[in-house]
């Protein structure tokens, strides 16, 4: 047997096997949280962009041939629309994160970051040079103990964490983190990949009021905006570095202009359209009075199950009842938390929530278990 076949069956023994399949059933899973994804102004964004013969592939790098003013015209937009001095489009969010990780922090550097952080942010930290040191999830004591005793050692400290945890769904007391950095003169890179479009008084993200100095935020297009793509937004010297020393920046095909251009047109969606987060919002409320499980401050709801065969049977059969959910088990989350992961948008409305919250009632109730609150434990993802 070959270490793959073997490996593999080892996934299987242990309910860990995935596999692909299609989506199907009543929306519980995207993160296609406004439901821009499927938006009439952004369908009529590519047509427009086909009748005028627009371009599809990029051709190269930004630095050679690559570079198109629509992506010019994005990073000048997002810049303004987030506050920022400037703002650097990448294909995707993961490899946004990586790129900052792993040309950002360097050898005399120390990097502080949440124990459950995304595992994009992980992989850029295990590519830098830079000595990590990880703390508990949102626990500021802990952060500060960890950033203390990295100040003296550190030529630069960075502080790495998400706005909104994508599969707990809690939120981080930003500003205090904020200020933790400021006591320890340390950077602040925080991703709001599950926090842009709906949170902050205008969907520019929970980090919205907080000052911009010695602060990066990543900002995904793939989730609330609906279309792909990471947005880094910083100060000009730290974009200008990055675009002169980020390798995945430098040494990658640039994305296709036309989805510089739908990302352009969803932010400015964002503004046209405040009732989406509203109503996002007051959808949350609503789970939250209905459902069986410990409330959530965001849209992504998780179920903590603990056992992997269990969550997938429960999966099984709410899929089964119509329902696009979906298992969500370690590495991915911490070991012995597995979970669903139940995500709202704006597609639904209060009485599919109800039955939802009737079917999931029934099924815990039949299976004999109770959702447990979240733990913060480091996954290994
Ligand atoms: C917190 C967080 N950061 C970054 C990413 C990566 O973004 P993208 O899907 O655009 O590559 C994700 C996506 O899962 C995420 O949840």
């Amino acid at each position: 047997m070959t270490r793959f076949a073997g490996a593999l069956q080892q996934l299987e023994i242990e309910n860990r096997r995935r596999s692909l399949r299609p989506s199907g059933g009543i929306d519980f899973s995207s993160n296609d949280y406004l439901k821009l994804a499927e938006h009439p102004a952004l369908r009529q964004t590519m047509l427009e962009w086909a009748e005028q013969g627009g371009v599809i592939g990029s051709g190269g790098s930004r630095l050679l041939h690559g570079n198109h003013p629509a992506h010019e015209k994005l990073e000048c937009f997002a810049a303004q629309f987030f506050g920022a001095e400037k703002a650097l489009y990448f294909a995707t969010g993961f490899q946004a994160n990586h790129a900052l990780f792993t040309t950002l922090p360097e050898r005399r550097d120390i990097v502080v970051y949440d124990s459950l952080i995304h595992a994009s942010v992980r992989d850029g930290i295990k590519g830098s040079f830079a000595h990590a040191i990880k703390f508990q999830h949102n626990d500021l004591n802990d952060c500060e103990d960890a950033l203390r005793s990295a100040r003296e050692k550190a030529e630069y400290l960075w502080l790495a964490i998400e706005s909104v945890y994508s599969m707990e769904g809690d939120i981080a007391p930003l500003s205090d983190f904020h200020e933790l950095c400021l006591k320890y003169d340390a950077y602040l890179i925080v991703d709001e990949a599950h926090a842009t479009g709906i949170f902050g008084a205008s969907g520019r993200g929970v980090a919205e009021s907080l000052p911009k100095e010695h602060r990066v935020t990543l900002h995904t297009g793939s989730k609330a905006l609906g279309v792909a793509g990471g947005l880094v937004t910083a100060p000009a010297e730290i974009i200008d570095y990055l675009i002169n020393k980020a390798r995945p920046f430098i040494y990658s095909t640039a994305p296709p202009p036309v989805q510089a251009a739908l990302l352009h047109r969803a932010l400015k969606l964002v503004d046209e359209e405040p009732e989406r987060r509203k109503h996002l919002i007051a959808l949350r409320d609503h789970a939250n009075k209905v459902l069986p499980v410990p409330a959530s401050a965001t849209q992504i709801i998780p179920v903590i199950l603990g056992d992997d065969k269990l969550t997938l049977e429960i999966a099984a059969e709410l899929q089964n009842a119509g329902f696009d959910i979906r298992a969500i088990r370690p590495p991915t989350v911490p070991e012995g938390t597995a979970r669903l992961r139940l995500s709202l948008n704006t597609g639904l409305d209060e009485k599919t929530l109800d039955t939802l919250a009737e079917c999931l009632t029934t099924l815990l109730n039949s299976h004999d278990v109770i959702p447990t609150e979240q733990s913060d434990e480091e996954s290994c993802q």
